[in-house]
Parts: C-alpha cells; sequence; structure tokens
C-alpha cells in the first residue's frame, strides 16, 4: 500500500532530511587519506545522535541483508558499488567512496547517498560522478504530479547509457516515510508515460547508481551485503528523499 504524507508530514520528514544533509556536510569534510570507514561511521553516528535523531540503518535486516545492519552509514569504495560496510579499511589517495545515510525524526526518515573523490581526483571519475548527479536531477525533476513512474527512470537511464556506463536495477529507489523502504518501487530504468501514475503526497527516494564499464552485471560480495561491480570498474551512487507536492518536486534531504 502506497501512503500519502499531508505537508506536516512533509515537514517533519524534511527535519529528518537536514539530519542527513549534515551527516553528508561531515563525510565530505572528514573523509580524507587515512581515515578509516569506522571511523567516518563513528562521526555519522555523532552528527546524528547530537541532533537528536535516530540511525535508520543500524540494526536493519533486510531480505537482501546478510545480518542486522552494523552500522549507520553505508561506505561503499572504489568497485563497490552500493550498501559497503563500515570496515577498518582506511581510506586511499583517488578512492571513489559512496556514502549513503538515513535518519528518523519523530519516526519520521529521510534518506541519501553522495558519492565524491579522496585526495586527488582522476578525471574519468570525476565525470562518472557528475554523470551521476544528472541523472539523478533530471529524475527529481520528472517526479511532478501527474508524471508516471516510468518517467523518472527513463530520463535517468538515458541520460547514464547516453554516457556510456552501466546501470543496475535490482536496488533502486523506494517510498519512504515512516518506514525507511515503503511501497512504490522506483525503478532506475523505465519507460515514458508508464506506471504508477505520480500524485501529491507521494515521498520517494531516488538512487541511480552506476557502473564505469559500461557492463550491468554485478556480483554480491562475501560480506552478505556489499554489492560489486562485475568488471571490477568503479560504481558511483546518488541518491535524495524527494516528496512529489502541487508545487513540483522538493528535495527534503538538503541543508
Ligand atoms: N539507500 C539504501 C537503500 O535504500 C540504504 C539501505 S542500507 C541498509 O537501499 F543498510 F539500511 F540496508
Ligand atoms: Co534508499
Amino acid at each position: 500500500m502506497i501512503e500519502l504524507k499531508t505537508p506536516g508530514e512533509i515537514d517533519a520528514m524534511r527535519e529528518a532530511g537536514r539530519v542527513v544533509a549534515a551527516v553528508h556536510a561531515e563525510m565530505r569534510s572528514r573523509a580524507a587519506v587515512g581515515v578509516s570507514l569506522l571511523d567516518l561511521d563513528e562521526l555519522a553516528r555523532k552528527v546524528i545522535a547530537g541532533a537528536g535523531a535516530k540511525p535508520s540503518f543500524l540494526g536493519y535486516h533486510p531480505s537482501f541483508g546478510g545480518s542486522p545492519y552494523p552500522g549507520v552509514i553505508c561506505t561503499s569504495v572504489n568497485g563497490v558499488i552500493l550498501h559497503g560496510l563500515p570496515t577498518s579499511y582506511r581510506l586511499r589517495d583517488g578512492d571513489l567512496l559512496t556514502v549513503d545515510c538515513a535518519a528518523h525524526v519523530e519516526g519520521w526518515h529521510a534518506d541519501a547517498a553522495v558519492s565524491f573523490v579522496v585526495g586527488r581526483v582522476r578525471q574519468e571519475d570525476q565525470e562518472l560522478i557528475r554523470v551521476a548527479g544528472a541523472a539523478l536531477a533530471a529524475g527529481i525533476e520528472a517526479a511532478v504530479p501527474g508524471a508516471r513512474m516510468g518517467d523518472i527512470g527513463h530520463v535517468m537511464s538515458r541520460i547514464v547509457r547516453g554516457a556510456g556506463y552501466g546501470m543496475q536495477n535490482d536496488f533502486a529507489g523506494h517510498g519512504i516515510g515512516r518506514a525507511m523502504h515503503e511501497a512504490p518501487f522506483v525503478p532506475n530504468v523505465g519507460r515514458p508515460g508508464r506506471g504508477l501514475r505520480l500524485v501529491p503526497g507521494l515521498v520517494i527516494a531516488i538512487e541511480p547508481s552506476l557502473m564505469a564499464g559500461g557492463g550491468d552485471d554485478y556480483q554480491m560480495g562475501s560480506d552478505g551485503w556489499s554489492l560489486l561491480t562485475g568488471d571490477g570498474s568503479r560504481g558511483a551512487h546518488v541518491e535524495h528523499t524527494v516528496a512529489i507536492t502541487e508545487d513540483g518536486p522538493v528535495v527534503l534531504t538538503l541543508p
């Protein structure tokens, strides 16, 4: 069942979204060569607790996860596309890092992810991240009342494939609200004019993930969580929580 949110509920979700944005700002400023993924997880815990919020990932155990989730962020490095566990791995110069985080305030969740490079940036990584951001922005722009779910995936996949990158669609966007994962599924690929009609009050996380090598194959990591590119190329993943309103899409995961 799809639960539409009232304007007041959307405001409550925006509070959670601000906390998630604060986590991402902290990650961007603190991720550096020699810093471990567990260090980042610890910093994220502090930001969330300091804001009076609660982490959505910690202890979460969906059917696709190998165990209750041990951290408050996902940290996906280089060939890991999504759901990388925070480990003792220390970041190295030129690593492509994706941090995914969700938090809830008074039971209302918000979820977002960012990709960036630690240290010296390779031009091909910068381009992959730029295209990921462009796909997300186009997906958000397509999330207007009266449009269809397929329009979102259509514009995103056109941009990603047009740039020659691969894309997986098994782990994609989702409804969000009182739970981090709610109906409906928000595909990364789609056909224009097809699928669920988008209406005011629908709140969704849009989250394209790209594979630099151009193939669509991925592998599950031995930790039961990580999703790795099939060809060892780098992945990027970006996400925002977006409310569809009478006035158009409103991004809730901003400072
Ligand atoms: N943004 C990710 C998703 O929606 C977060 C899930 S990580 C988990 O798939 F640990 F909570 F599962
Ligand atoms: Co999500």
